[in-house]
């Protein structure tokens, strides 16, 4: 454990001990979640702290939320500022707000230009909360654009996904989910989804057929174990989009901005999609904040008054959030920090498996690593990790998954292998 800080230096939201914490959510909370014995009371930086004052680095970053780090104090003091000065609160859609207007045309810009098969006319945003609502920005348009520009016959319209995929929790999203324990017992399911392996160009071949209109992907799948896909898949994917007028998007909610150390995922192949979906870090971790960024061509094809529409989507504080976020990422070189520390950690932790009797195989890019076990028991040594300081988790049950803000620093990083090393050569 770290060494331990006197009580009063950090803050928490109430004086309820850990004991009260864990019963009130027992008792009023859905068990939906594994939760690990900790009640986090303070977040900064890459350190969480309990009530004891111990500290723990935070070595999975709300799964690519708190990219830049807990309470980044560009981001906080924008939050704060739109607080104080009354600009924050949700309106009603019917009024123009200056924070939406500046957002989308920050994240719009922050993509390339999408599907520039459609011609140059710049990007537009779709604002959502939760990833999962982009997720399903993204099939509306797959959806439409085959309906209207492909002349699929309504209600026949499919989109290849791919097995162990992670797009979120909705009732379409978890339909086409891999995982037995996502969808048993909610149906009926959501049709219109071809799930096939993950990297295999021949499969997604197969699976064409007339009403094929898009093809949704993770450029590197986090939750299905932490898989990079063979070198010459997503462009592969790219040109069988284009021969089959299909629309490819990208949700990069987990591997975007930065993480991988690119600032898209799909930078690594050198591919362009036709959309791509944002959440998690897009507002530093502080508020939900999502998008689906699309060619303004296909935008304005599918959208159309009353066709979409959120209350807080795109509301005044998630936007000031948003913003500063992507300041801070450029400003402080985000996807850099991830690749150089990530090449850093990944040659420390190659070095720790060669010694190690446990470990079956490192993958990973930039700040995104897991280490797979060779006994399929990844939450073992998760457990033994927590008591040593490090909050991690496991990624399909064989993988320890290492996803630290990317503001980690070298002391940490070194924090982060000595107790890794620990735990992994016995
Ligand atoms: C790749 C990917 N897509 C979608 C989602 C869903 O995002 P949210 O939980 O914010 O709805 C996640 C969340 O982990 C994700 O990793």
């Amino acid at each position: 454990m770290t060494p331990k800080r006197k009580i009063q230096d950090f803050s928490g939201f109430s004086n309820e001990d850990d004991k009260a914490i864990f019963n009130l959510e027992k008792d009023y909370g859905a068990h939906h979640y594994d939760r690990i014995n900790l009640v986090v009371r303070h977040a900064k930086g890459c350190w969480l702290t309990d009530e004891n004052g111990n500290k723990y680095l935070d070595c999975l970053a709300a799964y690519s939320a708190a990219n830049p780090g807990h309470h980044h104090p560009a981001i906080t003091n924008a939050v704060m500022d739109a607080l104080i000065g009354n600009y924050a609160s949700v309106l009603s859609n019917v009024v123009f707000t200056d924070p939406l207007g500046i957002f989308l045309s920050e994240v719009a810009k922050f993509a390339p230009q999408m599907a520039p098969r459609f011609g140059n006319h710049g990007n537009k945003a779709l604002p959502k909360n939760g990833g999962v609502e982009s997720v399903e920005t993204a099939i509306k348009t797959m959806r439409y654009y085959g309906f209207k520009q492909k002349g699929i016959k309504d209600g026949r319209q499919e989109i290849i996904v791919f097995d162990k995929n992670f797009h979120g929790r909705t009732i379409s999203i978890v339909s086409f989910s891999s995982s037995k324990k996502s969808k048993e017992g909610f149906g009926p399911l959501t049709p219109g989804f071809v799930s096939v392996e993950f990297g295999n160009l021949d499969q997604v071949k197969k699976a064409l057929n007339k009403n094929t209109c898009g093809i949704l992907v993770e450029p590197m799948q986090g939750e299905g174990g932490m898989i990079v896909p063979p070198r010459g898949f997503l462009k592969g994917l790219r040109e069988i989009a284009d021969e089959n007028d299909l629309l490819l998007v990208c949700d990069e909610i987990q591997v975007g901005m930065g993480r991988t150390g690119k600032k898209f995922c799909f930078e690594h192949e050198n591919i362009v999609p036709d959309g791509v979906i944002l959440g998690k870090a897009l507002s530093g971790g502080l508020v939900p904040l999502s998008v689906f960024i699309t060619n303004a061509k296909i935008m304005d094809m599918v959208f159309s008054k009353g066709s979409d529409g959120s209350t807080f989507g795109g509301y005044p504080l998630a936007c000031v959030a948003g913003t500063a976020s992507l300041k801070v990422f450029e400003e402080e070189k985000l996807a850099e920090q991830a690749e150089r520390k990530g090449k850093i950690l990944k040659a420390k932790i190659e070095k720790i498996a060669k010694k190690s009797p446990h470990v079956k195989e490192v993958r990973g890019q930039g700040l995104f690593i897991g280490i797979e076990v060779k006994k399929g028991n990844a939450m073992e040594f998760c457990r033994k990790l927590l008591k040593l300081g490090l909050i991690v988790n496991d990624s399909h049950g064989h993988t320890i998954r290492i996803s630290p803000p990317l503001i980690i620093n070298e002391e940490e990083i070194n924090f982060m292998v000595r107790q890794l090393e620990k735990v992994l050569v016995d």
